[in-house]
């Protein structure tokens, strides 16, 4: 997408802290015949990193501003700002995926699982108000960009699902994420016996009442994407 974007003479650096995600990322870049256009390496958010000062066109994260991966997120804001160009971009996304609707009709019961599963996060996160991902536009803006703005970037899904996707929802959304903040703080939340054991037959897919195996089921998500500009 960035490279898109970038075409046919930009380039794009991505940068990782992780030396595996990085051989990942460069092993794609080959399969794809991208090497001319993209470089990627290890560094950390929270250093200096191999880019000069006003030299890019956009800044663009997703994902990876959180307090326990990169201190804090609004210092790393404001100096990834000194690395764009006058009327250059810097683009946060974040997947909002604390507030997804998975389970239509079931507006009460998601709401407690998404409580207990930001408890999880914030718990291992260490986020909270200022430090939380939602609060981005406010680093931008005090890192001196300006024209800041969020926008939202929806995904719905409706029957019939496309196969990766119901089985992308089973095993991770409801399999892993909602199951692990169900057993981990779904009582702390509030959540009640008779509310697991609805969790239990809406997300099992032995089960009849599986939800995503309800003719008219759909689902929607709607991810977050704030930008600011540097000034001219
Ligand atoms: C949730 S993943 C998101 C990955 C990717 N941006 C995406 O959207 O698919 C967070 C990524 O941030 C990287 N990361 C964590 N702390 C970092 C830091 N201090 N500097 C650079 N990268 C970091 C992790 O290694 C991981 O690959």
């Amino acid at each position: 997408m960035l490279c898109a974007g970038v075409a046919p003479t930009g380039k794009v650096l991505g940068i990782d802290i992780s030396r595996a995600h990085v051989e990942r990322a460069r092993q794609l870049v080959r399969e794809r015949g991208l090497q001319d256009a993209v470089a990627v390496e290890v560094a950390d958010l929270r250093s200096d990193l191999p880019v000069e000062e006003a030299s890019c066109d956009v800044v663009w994260m997703a994902d990876v501003l959180y307090p326990d991966a990169v201190g804090d997120s609004e210092v790393v804001v404001s100096r990834l700002s000194r690395l764009l160009k006058p009327g250059g971009a810097m683009a946060i996304f974040y997947g909002n995926w604390l507030r997804p609707m998975y389970l239509p009709g079931y507006a009460r019961l998601e709401h407690l699982i998404c409580a207990a599963r930001e408890t999880v996060y914030a718990r291992e996160r260490h986020w909270q108000g200022q430090t939380h991902p939602e609060r981005a536009l406010g680093w931008l803006q005090r890192a001196g960009l300006v024209s800041c703005r969020p926008e939202i970037f929806p995904a719905v899904h409706r029957q019939p699902l496309p196969e990766e996707v119901r089985s992308y929802i089973t095993a991770v959304s409801l399999g892993t994420h909602y199951a692990r903040a169900v057993e981990t703080c779904g009582e702390e939340v509030g959540m009640k016996r008779e509310d697991v054991e609805l969790w239990r037959r809406l997300s099992d897919p032995r089960h009849h009442d599986f939800i995503l195996d309800q003719p008219d089921y759909y689902c929607l998500a709607a991810a977050l994407l704030v930008l600011g500009f540097r000034p001219e």
